[in-house]
C-alpha cells in the first residue's frame, strides 16, 4: 500500500471515529502538569472558562508548577483543550475517559433498579432519600437517636441533624461531624449515612463505638448544603458552592468552607462571586453557615471534638488553614492525625498524608474547622477521604464501603484517645 493511501484511510477513520460511529467525543478528566510560569497562567486561563471545572485544586490561583491539576472537559471542548495543550508542550494524561457513564452509574434509580438492591449503604443517594434514610433510623432508635432541625437553606430545604446518644444517662461532652459542605463530593454524605448505621448496629457490640456513645453525644449533619447536593443530581454533577442567587452577578453560590468567620475572605479566598472558592459577602452571610455556627456557639461548651467530612485527596488534617502559624498544641493534634494515619495505612493499605491545612494543602481561609477551632473546640478537623484522583469526586459506589470503613478508623482513634485525655 502506498503511504499517501494509508495516510488517507487512516484519517478517515480517524474522522469516523470523531464522528461517533464508534464513540463521540465525551467529557473527560484531564491530569495536566504544568512546569513552566507561562503555562502556569495558560493553565489558570483554561481553567477558568466555565466549559472546564477544575478538580483539584479549587481554584486556578492555586495552580502552581509541577503539582498535577485535575480537570473535568466538557466533551464540547475536548478537542479544543487538548489541542491547546499539545501547542504549549503540557504534559497530560486522561484520568478519566467517560465521566457520563461513571455518573450513570452513580446515579441509577434504586427503586426501579433490582440490581442495586440491597446495600443501601454501598450506594449514593439522592436528598430526598437523605431525608428518608434519617428519619427512619431515627423512628427505629428512638432510644439512641433524635432528629433536630437546625435551619434550613437558601431554597428552603431543612437541614437536619441527627443526635446519636449510648442508652444511659444526659452526659456532659459531645461531638459533632458534618458532611456534605461541598455539594461535589458524593463520599462525605454516604461516610455520614455509614457513621449513623454503624453507630445504631455496633453499639453494644463493638468497644469502641460503645464507649464513644455511653461517654458523649454525637450530633451529625449528613448534608450540610443540601441545595448545592441537589444540584449535582438534578443539574451538574460538578457543582461545588451553594446556590444562592444575588443581584449584579449571573453567578450563583458560595462556598461554605469558605464563608465561616475565621480570618474569612483572606489570601487563599476570592470576592469574585463566579469563583469557586467565592467567600460570600459577609462572614456568616450563608443560612446553611448561620444555621451550623449557631447550634455550635450555643453547644461549645460540650462539643469537644469536631470533624468535617470532604473529599479528595486521602488527607486528615487539623488547624490552621487560615495562617501558617502553628496552633498552640499543634503536636499534639499531630500525633492524633498521624496515628490514625498509620493505622487506616496498616489495615487497608492506603496513604493518608496529614498536618495542619494550611501546610498540607494551601492556605483556605474562612473553614469551618478554623473557627471551631478558635470558638474552644480545640480537637477540630478536616478529612479529605477517597480517593486521590483515580476516580475523583467520581468514585465509583464499590469503593464506598472501604472509603468509609478507613475514615471510620480514623475517627473512632482520634475520638477514643481524645475521651482518654479528657478523662486524664
Ligand atoms: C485567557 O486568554 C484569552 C486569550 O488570550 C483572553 O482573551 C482571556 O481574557 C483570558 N482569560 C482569562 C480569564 O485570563
Ligand atoms: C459560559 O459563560 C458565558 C458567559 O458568561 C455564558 O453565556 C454561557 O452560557 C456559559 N456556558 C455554560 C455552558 O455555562
Ligand atoms: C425513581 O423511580 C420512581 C418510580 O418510577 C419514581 O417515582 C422516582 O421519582 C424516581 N426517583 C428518582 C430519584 O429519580
Ligand atoms: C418521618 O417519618 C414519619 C413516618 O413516616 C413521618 O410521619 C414524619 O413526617 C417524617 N418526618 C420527617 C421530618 O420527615
Ligand atoms: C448561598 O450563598 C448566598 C450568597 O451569600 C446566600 O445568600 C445564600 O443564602 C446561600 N445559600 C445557601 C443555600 O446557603
Ligand atoms: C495543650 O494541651 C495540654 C495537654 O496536652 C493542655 O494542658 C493545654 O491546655 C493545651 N493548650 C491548648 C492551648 O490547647
Ligand atoms: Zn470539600
Amino acid at each position: 500500500m502506498r503511504p499517501l493511501l494509508l495516510l488517507a484511510i487512516l484519517i478517515c477513520f480517524h474522522c469516523v471515529l470523531r464522528k461517533g460511529f464508534c464513540s463521540s467525543e465525551q467529557d473527560k478528566v484531564l491530569s495536566i502538569t504544568a512546569v513552566t510560569q507561562e503555562q502556569v497562567i495558560l493553565l489558570q486561563n483554561i481553567s477558568s472558562h466555565n466549559e472546564t471545572t477544575l478538580w483539584q485544586p479549587a481554584s486556578p490561583s492555586y495552580i502552581t508548577e509541577n503539582t498535577p491539576v485535575h480537570l473535568f472537559v466538557q466533551s464540547s471542548s475536548v478537542t479544543r483543550v487538548t489541542e491547546l495543550l499539545n501547542t504549549h508542550r503540557f504534559s497530560f494524561s486522561v484520568l478519566l475517559e467517560n465521566t457520563q457513564q461513571l455518573i450513570q452509574e452513580q446515579t441509577r434509580n434504586i427503586t426501579t433498579d433490582p440490581k442495586s438492591g440491597g446495600m443501601t449503604y454501598e450506594r449514593y443517594h439522592s436528598l430526598e432519600d437523605i431525608y428518608y434514610l434519617i428519619n427512619k433510623t431515627s423512628q427505629e432508635h428512638p432510644d439512641m437517636t433524635k432528629l433536630i432541625l437546625i435551619g434550613s437553606s437558601f431554597e428552603k430545604n431543612p437541614l437536619y441533624l441527627l443526635k446519636l446518644s449510648g442508652r444511659r444517662g444526659p452526659v456532659d461532652k459531645a461531638m459533632w461531624m458534618d458532611c456534605g459542605i461541598h455539594a461535589r463530593e458524593w463520599i462525605s454524605p454516604a461516610f455520614c449515612l455509614w457513621f449513623i448505621k454503624y453507630a445504631v448496629i455496633f453499639y453494644k457490640e463493638n468497644p469502641d463505638i460503645t464507649a464513644m456513645l455511653d461517654k458523649m453525644d454525637i450530633y451529625i449533619l449528613p448534608v450540610m448544603n443540601p441545595d448545592g447536593y441537589k444540584y449535582t443530581w438534578t443539574t451538574n454533577r460538578m457543582w461545588r458552592k451553594n446556590r444562592s442567587v444575588r443581584e449584579g452577578t449571573s453567578c450563583v453560590g458560595v462556598d461554605l468552607n469558605r464563608n465561616f468567620d475565621a480570618n474569612w475572605c483572606t489570601a487563599g479566598a476570592s470576592s469574585n462571586p463566579c469563583s469557586d472558592i467565592y467567600c460570600g459577602q459577609y462572614p456568616e452571610s450563608e443560612p446553611e453557615v448561620q444555621a451550623v455556627t449557631k447550634f455550635l456557639r450555643a453547644h461549645k461548651d460540650s462539643i469537644k471534638l469536631y470533624f468535617s467530612m470532604h473529599s479528595y485527596s486521602q488527607m486528615l488534617l487539623f488547624p490552621y488553614s487560615y495562617t501558617h502559624d502553628q496552633i498552640p498544641n499543634h503536636s499534639e493534634l499531630f500525633d492524633l492525625v498521624k496515628e490514625a494515619a498509620v493505622k487506616i495505612r496498616r489495615h487497608y493499605k492506603n496513604v493518608y498524608h496529614f498536618g495542619s491545612g494550611a501546610k498540607t494543602i494551601y492556605l483556605a481561609p474562612g473553614g469551618s474547622d478554623d473557627w471551631a477551632y478558635d470558638q474552644g473546640i480545640l480537637y477540630s478537623f478536616t478529612f479529605e477521604l477517597q480517593d486521590r484522583g483515580r476516580y475523583g469526586f467520581l468514585l465509583p459506589p464499590n469503593l464506598i464501603s472501604v472509603a468509609c470503613n478507613e475514615a471510620l478508623a480514623a475517627v473512632k482513634i482520634i475520638s477514643m484517645r481524645v475521651l482518654e485525655k479528657l478523662h486524664e
